[in-house]
Parts: structure tokens; C-alpha cells; sequence
């Protein structure tokens, strides 16, 4: 059986391009793209044998079939052919059962979805593994392409400079000065990427990128290039294989650009056509409610849509006033029952650092995740038996200043008021001085 996909119109669905084409709007109308598949053609197996074919390949040795992405390639990108293909076994990361944090929080079936135990700390390389595979493969057709460049919070320009640099091929990133963290700038910078830190936010480096990706046949990588979700949806493939191929009650991920929860969604919907499930999740999005305009938007049952100015947030990544995946987002909350809520800095770094207490390592973005998880739970939206999962979307090593000034309890310009703080103790190498803080230590925990 041969496997075929194409890029198509969100709003004129007639209208088709080869993957290998460096378009990101359609031509006639000037919808967004989105990959379409064959669903004839991977219909033709039965649920049971995509589901054994899965298992056979999954983390194993056959490159690149190992690889959480590649080892679904039939339904991500079968159109590039494996020597083209440039992974670094992405995915395979760990579904935590949060037994602790669940406990405390009367929720026994409680997981995180580690997708920042990856190679550049984020599940952006779960989708530029793809992009940069195909333009890997146009590159050796013959095309020219420059270099590929992507604006970006930090996350994706991380993952564009590692993948480029593995295959050879220039990257150029777009990041707002002062707006991601020294361990994310200096990713891009060890890559060797053409790195400009420009004196705006996020949505000015987008407007740009555009701009010269377009006058100068640059590829772009941000996530309106829909390659990208291809690889992202593979998430939503790989939590259900960890559950044994169950599907979870509930879902709830960090929103930014929104690309990540389309891409979720659309993992959920193609493995339902496939037979791989027959129930689907609902979603929550998470938002900082310093960059809320999904969340005001759902407020409005999705009537309007206001882009905003972004307020500064701790979760820098997610500081997106004018988000592109807008409609693909809304159409996939209403798919999935879904719902959208907002978190503030004070309760997004306190679920976070609450998070950490039961042996996480949370970003700033898994912990808007973990306050939106708190909130539906006391609302009773989430209920006691729910199987819930939370996607962590970057590890918690790229945001060390953050977590730094938490612990000093130093992030009031920002709202925040500690709740649970820890300082080093600092001692002379005094055995009696060393064994009294020790007990004065356990005691404060036994009184917690
Ligand atoms: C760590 C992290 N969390 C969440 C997001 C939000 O994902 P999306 O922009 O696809 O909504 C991003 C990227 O923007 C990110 O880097
Ligand atoms: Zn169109």
C-alpha cells in the first residue's frame, strides 16, 4: 500500500499542493494550509494492525522508526523518504504518573505528558523534525533553499538551530530581546544559527520573518507551516500508546500560538478514522492571563476574536497576543468539548513550584497547565475518577532564572507571592551546627 499527503485549503478544500512546495497560504483564497492524508489509503489497514505495526517500531533501533514521530510516518510525512529523514528520536517521552501531586489533589488517575525530555527540552521537536526533513529532501531534489527561519519565544528557534545544524542547513531565528531565557538564547547562539535578537515582542519577530521569508525564498518554519503539526500530533498517537491504546477523559496543554493544541486534536481525529480509537478526549487550554485572547474569546462563545498586546508573563513562551492557529484552535475546542481558562502569574508560579514539591521540574507554561488543572477540578469539571493528563511542554532547566527568584520569594514585580519557597542553608562544616539544621528542617516539613 502506498501512503500520500498533501498540503490542502481550510477553506476551499478542493485545492491542493505537493508537500514539497514552499507555500504556507493558499493561492486563491489565502487560507491557512493544513497536511491532508489519503484516509482511503490508511483505512485500508484495520485499527488492530496500525496498533501492532506502532508497537513493533516504537523506541526500537530501525532508523528512523525508533523515533516517536517516524515510527507513524505512514500518517505524518510519508512523502519523505527515510534516508532524508533527520531525527534525533524525538518523542518517547515520559507519560509520569503524578501519584503525589494527583493525591494531594483527590485525583488519583493524574499524568504528565514530559514532553520537554527531549533533545533541545521542548516538544517543538516533534514537529521540526518533520519541517526540516522535507526541506532536507526538496534540498536534495534540487530546490533552492537558502536557509529556513522561524520566529519564535524561545522553544522553536531552539529546535529549528539543532535539526539545521545536524543536516547542514543554515537557520536563521527571530527572538524578542529580553523575552526568553539566557538557557533558550544561548541554544540557537551553540547551534551556530544566524541568531537576531530583535528590540520587539514575539508578534513583531512574526510579522518580519514573514516579510523576509517572502522576499528573499527563505523557508518558514513557524507553525502556520503545517508540516510542523504533523509531527506535533504524533503527542496525541503516542500518550494513547502509552495507556495501552485507552484514551484518556481529559487532556489540558499550555496555549500560545495555539498551533500544539490543533495538533492534538488532529492526532485525535485521524486515529479515530483509523480505527486506532473510538472515543476522543476533551481539551483544556491553558492561558497566561497576561496573553489571554483565546480565553476572552471562548468567554464569548468564540463570537469574536480580539488579537491583544501580550502583557509580560513569566511564561515567556506563551507571550502571543495575536496567535496564528486561531481558527484550527477553536475549531478543535469545539470538536472536543473543550474549555478554556486563564492563570496569573502568582498561580501559575505557585502550581508550578507546587508541581516541582512531587518530583516534577515544571516550566513556567506546564505550570499555567497545572493552575488550569486546579481550577477544573474545583469547579468539578474534572472529577475524582477522570483520567487526566497534562502536557508539560518544555523542561524545566530552560527557565533556572525564574525558578531562582521564586525560591529567594523575589517575583513580586511580577504578582507573585511564594508559597513554597526553599533557600539553601548556608553553614560552617560544623557537625553540631549541620545536625541542628537538619532537625529544625525535618521538624518545619513534619508540621507541613
Ligand atoms: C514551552 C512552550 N509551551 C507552550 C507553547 C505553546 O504552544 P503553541 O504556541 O503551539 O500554542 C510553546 C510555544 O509557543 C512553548 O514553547
Ligand atoms: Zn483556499
Amino acid at each position: 500500500m502506498s501512503y500520500h499527503a498533501w498540503f490542502q485549503c481550510t477553506q476551499c478544500p478542493d485545492t491542493r499542493y505537493a508537500l514539497n512546495e514552499v507555500i504556507y497560504h493558499c493561492r486563491s483564497c489565502g487560507g491557512l494550509l493544513s497536511v491532508a492524508h489519503d484516509m482511503e489509503a490508511l483505512r485500508h489497514r484495520s485499527g488492530s494492525a496500525w496498533i501492532n505495526l506502532f508497537d513493533q517500531r516504537y523506541m526500537r533501533n530501525t532508523y528512523p522508526y525508533g523515533s516517536g514521530v517516524w515510527g507513524k510516518k505512514e500518517m505524518v510525512c510519508p512523502e519523505v523518504a527515510d534516508d532524508n529523514v533527520v531525527s534525533m528520536y524525538e518523542g518517547g517521552s515520559n507519560l509520569f504518573w503524578a501519584e503525589r501531586l494527583g493525591r494531594e489533589l483527590g485525583l488519583p488517575d493524574l499524568w504528565v505528558k514530559q514532553c520537554g525530555n527531549s533533545h533541545t527540552g521542548s516538544f517543538k521537536d516533534l514537529g521540526m523534525t518533520v519541517l526540516v526533513s522535507m526541506v532536507n529532501q526538496m534540498r536534495a531534489d534540487g530546490l533552492q533553499i537558502p536557509a529556513v527561519a522561524c520566529a519564535s519565544t524561545g522553544d522553536t528557534s531552539a529546535a529549528l538551530a539543532a535539526y539545521c545544524a545536524a543536516a547542514d542547513i543554515p537557520a536563521i531565528v527571530f527572538l524578542p530581546k529580553d523575552k526568553v531565557s539566557v538557557a533558550q538564547l544561548i541554544q540557537p547562539i551553540a547551534n551556530g544559527a544566524i541568531t537576531l535578537s530583535l528590540r520587539t515582542d514575539f508578534d513583531g519577530c512574526m510579522r518580519l520573518v514573514r516579510q523576509i521569508c517572502d522576499s528573499e525564498g527563505i523557508y518558514l518554519a513557524n507553525s502556520m507551516n503545517s508540516l510542523r503539526i504533523e509531527g506535533q500530533k504524533t503527542v496525541a498517537v503516542e500518550l494513547v500508546q502509552q495507556f495501552d491504546w485507552q484514551v484518556p477523559d481529559w487532556i489540558i496543554v499550555p496555549g500560545g500560538n495555539l498551533g500544539n493544541v490543533s495538533a492534538l486534536g488532529k492526532g485525535f481525529l485521524e486515529m479515530q478514522a483509523m480505527g486506532i480509537i473510538d472515543k476522543l478526549p476533551r481539551i483544556a487550554v491553558g492561558q497566561a492571563a497576561n496573553a489571554n485572547p483565546l480565553y476572552l474569546s471562548y468567554r464569548k462563545n468564540f463570537e469574536h476574536f480580539e488579537p491583544q498586546r501580550a502583557r509580560a508573563t513569566l511564561a515567556s513562551a506563551i507571550q502571543i497576543g495575536d496567535p496564528v492557529s486561531r481558527d484550527r484552535a477553536i475549531r478543535t475546542l469545539r470538536q472536543f468539548d473543550g474549555v478554556v481558562e486563564q492563570a496569573t502569574e502568582d498561580e501559575l508560579a505557585n502550581a508550578s513550584a507546587r508541581g516541582d514539591r512531587t518530583g516534577l521540574f515544571t516550566c513556567p507554561h506546564t505550570g499555567v497547565a497545572l493552575a488550569v488543572l486546579i481550577k477544573l477540578i474545583e469547579r468539578g469539571d474534572i472529577r475524582r475518577d477522570d483520567t487526566t493528563v497534562v502536557i508539560s511542554t518544555a523542561h524545566g532547566l530552560k527557565f533556572p532564572d525564574i525558578k531562582v527568584r521564586y525560591h529567594q520569594s523575589d517575583l513580586a514585580d511580577m504578582g507573585v507571592v511564594s508559597r513554597y519557597p526553599n533557600q539553601p542553608v548556608e553553614l560552617d562544616p560544623d557537625k553540631d551546627q549541620v545536625r541542628s539544621a537538619i532537625c529544625r528542617a525535618l521538624d518545619d516539613l513534619a508540621r507541613t
